[in-house]
């Protein structure tokens, strides 16, 4: 079975739910504390093993790329003020992964912009992690999904489930449990985006799919979906009903950083941890908590 080096993360989507700052800072590069969204996205993939990376962009979108890259300038002015411990870390950030940008050109839909990967994919199975949706675990979920795929050969959808009253907004897969572990289903139809009635399950794909390259070909021939998108779920839904899958209940807490209350969640719950903030943060919030209503 090929080993899994690649990864492609989607990060051309308008992001309207978090206008207007998306108007000018590409949601993915919103910070949590002080890294943006897209460092733990590809932080999540090295850690998994993937060694090469391309991020699907738009013309707005620069920001990432700088982040990724190294600042020769920047990096003098901190050694002239002795930081070099910055210009570590800022290295670290750098030497991650190979990381790749291309432009989608046309905000088409989430399939769209998959498709757009071809070329950089090959004839491997890939990563897909979505550029809004940052997962804190224990494993990383894209180790999580290898896993099942290495003993199974089959894509993996990374699956957790939805409240009902918020599934329309989301996809809906049909699963069955499997014998190989609780949390492992096997998935033969999937819909996105349902209608009330139109539900499988409440489970839902959540930011994380690992699939095989003949994916693309059905990309290619997909019809606009919902909302008049190309959308990645109805080509997943087809491999699915052809052949089957497998649904993958990741160990982890998911943020929907393209969204203002994930964005809030992931801060605090980051702020809470982290060396420099976590202190004073805390004790603020438990301030502020009585405050509230
Ligand atoms: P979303 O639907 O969550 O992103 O797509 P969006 O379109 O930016 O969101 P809103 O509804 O306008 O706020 C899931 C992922 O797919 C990417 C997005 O950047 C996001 O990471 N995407 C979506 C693309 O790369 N291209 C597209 O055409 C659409």
């Amino acid at each position: 079975m090929k080993r899994i080096t690649k990864a492609i993360i989607p990060a051309a989507g308008l992001g309207t739910r978090m206008l207007p700052i998306s108007h000018a800072v590409p949601k993915e590069m919103l910070p949590i504390v002080d890294l943006p969204a897209v460092y733990y996205l590809v932080k999540e993939a090295a850690e998994s093993g993937i060694t090469d990376i391309l991020i699907i962009t738009n013309r707005d979108k620069d920001a990432m790329e700088d982040f990724f890259d190294l600042s020769i300038e920047y990096e003098k002015a901190l050694l002239a003020k002795g930081r070099e411990a910055d210009v570590k870390m800022l290295r670290e950030i750098a030497d991650l992964a190979n990381v790749y940008f291309l432009r989608q050109k046309e905000t088409k839909g989430l399939g769209h912009a998959v498709g757009r990967a071809r070329s950089f994919v090959g004839d491997e199975p890939f990563m897909v992690l979505y550029g809004d949706d940052i997962i804190f675990s224990e494993t990383p979920v894209c180790r999580q999904m290898m896993d099942v795929y290495e003993k199974s050969g089959k894509c993996v959808v990374g699956v957790k489930p939805v409240a009902p009253e918020w599934i329309s907004k989301y996809s809906s897969l049909k699963v069955a449990p499997t014998a190989w572990s609780d949390t492992l289903f096997s998935c033969d139809d999937m819909i996105e985006k349902p209608k009330k009635g139109e539900e499988f399950s409440n489970y839902s794909i959540l930011g994380r799919v690992l699939l095989t390259p003949d994916i693309f070909d059905i990309i290619d021939a997909l019809e606009p979906g919902a909302g008049g998108e190309y959308q990645l779920t109805d080509a997943i839904a087809k491999k699915a009903r052809t052949e089957g899958i497998l649904a993958l209940d990741f160990e982890g807490e998911r943020f929907d950083m393209g969204a203002k209350i994930g964005f809030l969640k992931a801060n605090v719950v980051r702020g809470a941890l982290h060396s420099e903030t976590k202190e004073e943060f805390k004790a603020f919030l438990k301030a502020f908590v009585k405050t509230l209503d």
